[in-house]
């Protein structure tokens, strides 16, 4: 494949996936920061085995307090206000285990081994007085019992998987270009084949060459070794790409979930339809690009009811009331949601988005 073209999924239809039990399910999550920030507000997502779920959203839109907080990594100020994260992976009993309720030694147990991370910066994140190494087999030593033969070949074969040259594993994090680095973590990641990898923005730090051979490299680990992706960036269009399933992300809310072939051809939300006009398609026809008008909203001092309304197109004074509860997208697959209650059967089929009606009412508005 050529670095720059897009890593292609070979993908099982998601109903099906979506059929069985999710290895992760996350129910009406809530983070606050202090007592004002409402980072994360009431979310509710899930997994299933082996699915790629991608998850989009503006700068400060709460994806990474989503992704720190269901791991319970959050820090003070943050306070998880409500919500569990049942984790139901194979060696796990089938009732699952919720992480919220987990004692801190368990919790450990269950990260990096059932559950793990990698974020966008693995300077940060890499022990920079460790060689490669040593910080690998911490974590198949934290996890596992292997025989030094095993260990020894476990981490030639963690180098292998991530491309990169065996004589590396001596190396120092700054002896590394960055995409090296990246790779190491994603190396770490999948150290003791963890059954969720959330991935936080993996690749932003990194030219687009790089960026293009790394994802390539997720997807086809994923389909080798059959771990669940929580994907998380704020480029949409990637995501169309990679992922089973998107889900949008507003101002700590959920406003759209669905396959990522519905989000494509039928986008509901204005916000959503905000963000896929943003970015150029390189397969449709050519059309001008356009912003998302305004700046994301002072979570301190949201607007009541939608808190998309002072940047959409479409927003009436009743937005100013509406309930922000996840509904069906009329006419488009069952598991295709938004909290836009103003879309109807034509207008998302016509990538109109909202309901010509509201839309008129919205013009006639502007007029007055
Ligand atoms: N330690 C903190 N104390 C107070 N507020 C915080 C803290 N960390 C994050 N926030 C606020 O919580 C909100 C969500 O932040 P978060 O980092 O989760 O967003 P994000 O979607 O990951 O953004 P980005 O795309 O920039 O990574 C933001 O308004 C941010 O300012
Ligand atoms: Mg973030």
């Amino acid at each position: 494949m050529s670095p720059t073209t897009a890593p292609e999924r070979s993908r099982e239809p998601t109903a099906d996936r979506t059929e069985t039990k999710p290895v992760l399910e996350i129910s009406d999550f809530s983070v606050v920061y202090g007592d004002e920030v409402k980072a994360v507000d009431h979310v509710s997502l899930s997994l299933a085995p082996g699915e790629t779920v991608g998850l989009a959203g503006e700068s400060g839109s709460g994806k990474s307090t989503l992704a720190l907080g269901m791991c319970r990594l959050l820090r003070p100020p943050a306070v998880i206000t409500s919500g569990s994260v049942i984790y139901r992976g194979s060696r796990v009993t089938p009732e699952g285990v919720d992480l919220m309720t987990q004692s801190s030694r368990d919790l450990r147990k269950l990260r990096w081994r059932e559950i793990s991370l990698v974020f966008q910066s693995a300077m940060n994140a890499l022990n920079p007085v460790l060689r490669v190494r040593d910080q690998l087999g911490d974590v198949l030593d934290a996890h596992l019992k292997l025989s030094r033969e095993e260990r020894h070949d476990r981490l030639d074969y963690l180098l292998d998987i991530v491309g990169i040259p065996r004589d590396r594993l001596r190396s120092y994090p700054h002896e590394l270009s960055g995409g090296m680095r990246q790779r190491v973590m994603i190396a770490m990641a999948l150290a003791v084949d963890p059954e969720v990898v959330v991935m936080d923005e993996p690749t932003t730090a990194l030219d687009v060459v790089v960026q293009r051979e790394i994802l390539a490299q997720i997807v086809e680990l994923q389909s080798k070794l059959h771990f669940a992706v929580l994907f998380i960036t704020h480029d949409l269009s990637l995501l169309l790409e990679i992922a089973d399933r998107i889900a949008v992300m507003y101002a700590g809310k959920l406003v759209e979930l669905g396959n990522s072939n519905a989000i494509h051809n039928q986008p509901a939300h204005p916000y959503t339809q905000g963000l896929l006009a943003s970015f150029p398609s390189v397969h449709g026809a050519r059309k001008e690009l356009a912003g998302i008008p305004g700046t994301p909203p002072d979570l301190k001092a949201l607007p009541p009811g939608c808190p998309f309304v002072p940047r959409c197109r479409f927003a009436i004074d009743a937005c100013a009331g509406i309930d922000m509860g996840l509904r069906a997208v009329p006419g488009s697959e069952p598991n295709h949601v938004t909290a836009c209650p103003f879309v109807t059967n034509e207008s998302a089929k016509t990538n109109a988005g909202v309901a010509p009606a509201v839309a008129a009412a919205a013009t006639s508005r502007r007029r007055a």
